[in-house]
């Protein structure tokens, strides 16, 4: 049934008001019937009507191919705070929430939600295996093998960090270690290798590796050299004391919600790599516990994606969605975020495309001027959205899903502004304004 609907597409013109049925023929592909009303309500419709969303619905319906979802806007638009509240109304549905929180602003949801943020910082109490087992190995459906995702990852932070691509005989040494690694672990009857035994096993590989590669223990050494001196900054360097041993005991990972606090390294080079360190870490996590219809969220993602190394490593995982049943959302201020988008047919291309295709809810706010043309282009928006997008207000969001678009103003229930307020340095209440607090009003 249509509903009688008003639209003021551009400040200082009559609004025009018309049913929504006519509205999707005279705006096609900005004004759209909803989505339906299975899933958490997100705010208004511009157009017309609430607007309602769960990736997980819209799989099963056939709206979109792939759960993921990608969150891109200027500073300051309220991307941060959409997705904190959408985990939070998505938490009455039972759905429990992964995060990476890389400036440490999800606090006020975990304490809404009764958990503590684990916070990572170099020396620290706590650290993170990111070659921790996940179940990746067992099944055809996931793809890739154990072994095979392992190398791959310890290739990619080895990219990062190096700032250029693997030559083969390193990528060969990185292998070799990593199966000499996996073997010195089990004889420890720990369950996963850890980054120091890898870089140890490059500094000191067996002369069995060397025979397998029909090389000579010492030309081996040579070969993984440069990996193990840039891996070893995670290990013995200033980036020690997160990543560089078995997972800690004692984490709570059963509650609806695991923040990963990263803030003690934002403003490091090497958040992109600590980033990526966490996210291999949260996947395994999740794998390893067969919890399904899990939110998977990247904030800040742009750190991991300007990084080459990283992000093509991220994008592979991205592709694991559908069979672990995990809705990934990552943040990025603009689309040039992917990697810094290259020249025309450049891999950084490939890879921003990629994980777009993987991602096909796409949640735009403002650009600015600059950023239409490139983001027009990378989306496929008509004249009309490109144009648009440049003149959003905080909050309101074009919204992809599919083929299908939607300008949607994101709304804050009650109680909510306590836990997206991002402003405190902004205001003059010291530590932010509570009134708003959930448990206030629950
Ligand atoms: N829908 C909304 N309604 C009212 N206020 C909002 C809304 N969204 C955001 N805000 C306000 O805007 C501030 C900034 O929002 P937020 O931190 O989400 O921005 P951001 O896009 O994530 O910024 P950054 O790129 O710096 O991370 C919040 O503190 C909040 O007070
Ligand atoms: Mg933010």
């Amino acid at each position: 049934m249509s509903i009688i609907s008003g639209a003021r597409l551009q400040p200082g013109l009559p609004a025009h008001v018309a049913t929504t049925r006519h509205l999707c023929a005279a705006y096609p592909l900005v004004a759209e019937a909803g989505l339906g009303h299975d899933g958490v309500l997100i705010g208004r419709d511009v157009l017309g009507g609430s607007f309602v969303y769960d990736p997980f619905a819209l799989y099963r319906s056939g709206v979109v191919t792939n759960p993921n979802m990608v969150v891109i806007g200027q500073i300051g638009r309220g991307k941060s705070s959409f997705v904190k509240s959408y985990l939070w109304r998505q938490a009455v549905f039972g759905r429990s929430a992964w995060v990476i929180d890389p400036k440490g602003e999800y606090g006020p949801l975990c304490e809404a939600w009764g958990v503590a943020p684990v916070a990572l910082r170099p020396g620290g109490p706590v650290r993170l295996n990111p070659l921790d087992p996940g179940s990746i190995d067992d099944g055809p459906d996931l793809g890739e093998g154990l072994a095979v995702r392992r190398a791959s990852l310890t290739a990619s932070l080895a990219v990062s960090c190096l700032g250029r691509d693997l030559m083969p005989r390193e990528r060969a040494a990185v292998d070799a270690a990593l199966a000499a690694a996996v073997a010195r672990a089990q004889g420890l009857s720990w369950s996963a290798p850890t980054l120091p035994q890898v870089v140890d096993a490059l500094l000191e590989p067996d002369a069995g590796a060397a025979a397998d590669l029909r090389t000579t223990r010492a030309e081996l050494v040579e070969d993984g050299r440069d990996v193990a001196l840039e891996l070893r900054r995670l290990v013995h360097g200033d980036l020690r004391g997160m990543f560089d041993g078995p997972t800690s005991e004692g984490l709570r990972l059963d509650g609806p919600l695991v923040v990963l606090d990263l803030s003690a390294v934002y403003h490091s080079p090497a958040l992109g790599v600590l980033m990526a360190c966490a996210a291999a870490w949260l996947q395994s996590a999740v794998q390893a516990r067969h919890r399904n219809r899990i939110l998977l969220v990247v904030d800040e993602a742009w750190a991991i994606l300007g990084n080459l190394g990283v992000a093509r490593w991220l994008q592979s995982s991205w592709k694991l969605s559908r069979a672990l049943g995990v809705a990934n959302i990552a943040v990025l201020h603009r689309l040039s975020d992917l990697a810094s988008v290259g020249a025309a047919g450049s891999e950084q291309v490939g890879l921003a495309e990629g994980l777009l295709a993987d991602s096909e809810t796409r949640v735009v706010y403002a650009q600015s001027p600059g950023e239409v043309a490139r983001t027009g282009e990378l989306l496929g928006l008509t004249d009309t959205e490109a144009a648009l997008v440049s003149t959003l207000r905080r909050g309101t969001a074009l919204w992809k899903v599919g083929q299908r678009s939607f300008l949607v103003e994101h709304r804050l229930a009650r109680g909510e502004g306590w836990l997206i307020d991002t402003d405190q340095a902004m205001s003059d209440v010291a530590g932010g304004d509570r009134s708003d607090e959930p448990g206030r009003w629950r």
